[in-house]
């Protein structure tokens, strides 16, 4: 059985997913066993708490030191999102493969300087998109690229969240613009759409032509000489 060592950054919502996750893999794939080593979070007391309640035999209030630490393969990085960069682009120089939640970065280019530095060391990383690697999609390719649907013209992708539509939902990082959204993402609706824009790549043996809203900056271009729309709509 090949063991890897986790380390997790943040514990909220998705540092507690992660977690969940990681416990899971071995169930699933045999052969390879994530083991949770060390949680951080800026909040020592979160942290400590993580740790107790997800099973992290260490924790820290220092991401830095999780990202130095030799038991650790594989980090997450599950805070807001003005923080990734500098979490990925120290954890890369550590030689550490990454899973760092979405969106990657508030603007284009703090994404393009991760996807560039990960590529040049070499290391395996993924981004928390949560349907990519859905088989339901994956039949959904099949069935594209085999022409059993025909001539696709079109896409229309709705995701539909109203977690954030309570008035008295305490203010946070989600809806500061200074706290890690990128530009494109000027409401808490749209936070959500990001998931839509994730399954564009189903589509990407399709000619596509101008997208309604075209929000991840690493995907290709549209192509000019579309016949086909991919029209994505945030919910
Ligand atoms: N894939 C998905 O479906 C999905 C869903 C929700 C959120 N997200 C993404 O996950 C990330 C985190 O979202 P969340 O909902 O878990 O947020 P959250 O606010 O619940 O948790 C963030 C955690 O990061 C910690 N933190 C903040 N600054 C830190 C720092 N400098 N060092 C260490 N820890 C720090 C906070 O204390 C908190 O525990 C965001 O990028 C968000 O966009 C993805």
């Amino acid at each position: 059985m090949r063991q890897i060592g986790i380390g997790v950054i943040g514990t909220g919502f998705m540092g507690k997913a992660h977690a969940f996750a990681y416990r899971a893999v071995s169930g699933i794939f045999p052969g390879t066993r994530p083991e949770l080593q060390i949680v951080a979070d800026v909040n020592g007391a979160a942290a400590e708490r993580a740790a107790t309640q997800l099973g992290f035999p260490r924790y820290t209030d220092n991401w830095q030191d999780l990202v130095a630490d030799p038991a650790i393969g594989i980090v997450s990085i599950t805070t807001p999102n003005i923080f990734h960069r500098e979490m990925a682009l120290a954890a890369i120089a550590a030689g550490k493969h990454i899973h760092c939640e979405k969106p990657l970065a508030p603007s284009t280019a703090e994404a393009r300087d991760m996807m560039e530095a990960a590529e040049a060391a070499g290391v395996v990383t993924q981004v928390g998109y949560n349907y990519i690697k859905n088989p339901l999609l994956g039949l959904a390719r099949e069935m594209i690229t085999s022409g059993e649907l025909g001539e696709i013209t079109g896409f229309r992708g709705i995701h539909a969240e109203d977690y954030m539509a309570n008035p008295d939902e305490p203010y946070s990082w989600r809806v500061d613009p200074t706290g890690g959204q990128a530009p494109l993402l000027i409401s808490a609706v749209t936070l959500s759409a990001w998931h839509v824009f994730s399954l564009v790549p189903l589509t990407r043996s399709l000619p596509i032509s101008k997208p309604l809203l075209r929000a991840d900056p690493l995907l290709p271009e549209p192509a000019s000489d579309a016949r086909s729309r991919s029209t994505i709509l945030p919910a």
